[in-house]
């Protein structure tokens, strides 16, 4: 699908991409280099750029705890992999620079991206590495390419809880608080979220709010138990805005709760495209704005979902969930609304 000169001349506004989601090939392959180490996924080694190039065409839309093949990387194995090329700040910094001045090209002005602390430090890399490294793309990414952003935390849901807490800690001192750095204001959850319900955070998700910063976790599309941790992330946690979380349409006790609450849902339709039929899909973003629900178009991980970025996202919605001009500029002004930038910075997107 083209990006339509209307989609690409929005304005636009990102808040679900995890930055680890935006290492292209290209990038993994020169650090490698650099590093002087191997491209390993899941065993297999690739010896040229091209060999590499082509396993991102495989489609990591299985899951295997739902009887999904075990043979082939699961989008998140791929995911991981990838961060293995990751060693020093220069590497997380490259990587980050790289995806802000794509921002720059799609016309994104703010970007909220998630960084997985956790898939770097259980590596043996030191955290000031992985936060130093983003830190000065935020200063650098603005300075250059005029994308502003603010970052979030994002806690790995199959790892312990403890191990969740010591990282935060850790982290803290880059945090957006009054003596902090101010590189992220927010905490989110993600990774593999079968039997890890959000409500074993809720400890984590108190302590951010204490220490003044958002919150928001992800309830993936067709996830195991879904519908139960989108109920837990409204009435149990008091989150403040949904990751996905398309499946709510199933029960309208989770929609009252979604609109009464004033809380958005962060959609990636080609996230959800790659898995479920068009005709499925795409009439649920028309059911969504029916019933009131906030939301807003997103990438989430880029470079493992065929290079389809925000662009190609907000593409998708327009041609296939059939929206109009003025709905796709009402779906931006939702993320404006969505965003936790100052209002100073909202009124300038
Ligand atoms: N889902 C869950 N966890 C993730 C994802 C995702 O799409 N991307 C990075 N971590
Ligand atoms: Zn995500």
């Amino acid at each position: 699908l083209e990006i339509s000169p209307f989609i690409q001349s929005l304005p636009k506004v990102e808040i679900h991409v995890h930055i680890e989601g935006t290492l292209r090939p290209a990038i993994r392959w020169a650090l490698a280099q650099r590093n002087k180490i191997p491209v390993v996924t899941k065993g297999v080694t690739y010896h040229t750029y091209e060999e590499l190039l082509e396993s991102y065409k495989v489609i990591y839309n299985h899951r295997p705890e739902q009887g999904g093949r075990k043979d082939v990387p699961t989008f998140l194995e791929a995911y991981f992999a990838g961060c293995d090329v990751l060693r020093t700040e220069d590497d997380f910094y490259d990587m980050s620079m790289d995806y802000l001045k794509r921002c720059s090209e799609m016309n994104v002005r703010w970007a909220e991206p998630f960084f997985d602390i956790q898939a770097h430090t259980r590596r043996g890399i030191p955290f000031e590495h992985v936060l130093n490294g983003y830190l000065r793309a935020q200063q650098n990414g603005e300075k250059e390419y005029g994308v502003k952003s603010k970052w979030i935390f994002c806690l790995l849901r199959d790892e312990p809880v403890e191990e969740g807490a010591k990282a935060y800690d850790q982290a803290l001192p880059w945090a957006d608080t009054p003596n902090g750095k101010g590189l992220f204001h927010a905490v989110g959850l993600a990774s593999n979220a079968y039997k890890r319900p959000p409500v074993l955070f809720k400890q984590c998700f108190e302590r951010a709010k204490r220490d003044g910063l958002h919150i928001t976790t992800h309830c993936d599309f067709g996830q195991t138990d879904t519908h139960e941790h989108i109920r837990q992330a409204i009435f149990d946690i008091g989150i403040e805005r949904i990751d996905h979380g398309l499946d709510a349409l199933d029960d309208d006790k989770l929609i009252q709760g979604l609109v009464d609450s004033n809380i958005g849902l962060t959609l990636c339709p080609h996230a959800y495209h790659r898995r479920t039929k068009t005709e499925v899909l795409f009439p649920k973003l028309r059911q969504l704005l029916g019933k009131g629900v906030m939301f807003c178009i997103n990438s989430d991980d880029p470079v493992y979902m065929h290079d389809v970025w925000v662009d190609g996202n907000m593409e998708k919605a327009y041609h296939y969930g059939d929206l109009t001009k003025g709905e796709m500029v009402g779906l931006v002004r939702n993320a404006v609304h969505m965003c936790w930038a100052d209002q100073t910075v909202k009124d300038t997107i």
